[in-house]
């Protein structure tokens, strides 16, 4: 496949950061260390992806699971164009979650406002334990408490799209990760 550098969505220009093989791989590393803390779990955790920045995150991770997992998704926005807003929970999980172990996984923390918002929310259902995944995190802007449990990139306070993530909801369908141009 050809490979492209440069990319423009509506009025923006983007330039490569991460390339799909570095992906792929650090998501390998991901899956192992996921599966192998929950190999003698009695029930299969259920993964909550956090729709839709997590969706191509979500669904190469668990393909890569050696473990039984169950599969749930949650929806909510928290951006408008590129500045962070408030958050809106846009779906029901669907689930029982009583008594289960959780992981929480989603394409990036920010603030950690959005990961903050669900764990209060996903405790107040009393599973037996909750976990977060996030592919990135931003520790500049990370201003919560909460441990993030599997993580793959830090990146510095840079705005990112692809693989999930979008600007103005453009550009999740890129396979790799692509920075703003200021
Ligand atoms: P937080 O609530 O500030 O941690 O932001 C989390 C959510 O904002 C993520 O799940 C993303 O959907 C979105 N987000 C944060 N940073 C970026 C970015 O650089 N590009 C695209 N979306 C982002
Ligand atoms: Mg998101």
């Amino acid at each position: 496949m050809e490979k492209i550098n440069n990319i423009t969505l509506l009025d923006k220009n983007f330039e490569l950061l991460i390339s799909e093989e570095e992906i792929n791989s650090k998501i390998t590393e991901l899956a192992r260390d996921i599966s192998k803390d929950y190999t003698n779990s009695s029930n299969p955790p259920i993964i909550i992806g956090v729709m839709n920045g997590s969706l191509l995150f979500l669904s190469d991770l668990i393909r890569k699971l050696t473990i039984n997992v169950e599969l749930a998704t949650i929806r909510i926005s928290s951006y408008v164009g590129t500045t962070a807003g408030v958050i809106r929970e846009l779906s029901d999980l669907g689930i029982n979650i009583s008594g289960r172990d959780i992981i929480i996984v989603d394409d990036i923390v920010d603030t950690g406002n959005s990961m903050d918002y669900l764990i209060n929310r996903l405790s107040s259902e009393s599973p037996a334990s909750i976990r977060t995944c996030a592919l990135f995190i931003k520790p500049s802007k990370f201003t919560k408490k909460f441990t993030i449990d599997y993580t793959a990139f830090q990146i510095d306070d840079k705005f990112i799209v692809g693989y999930g993530l979008d600007y103005n909801q453009l550009g999740r369908n890129l396979s790799q990760i692509y920075t703003l141009i200021e």
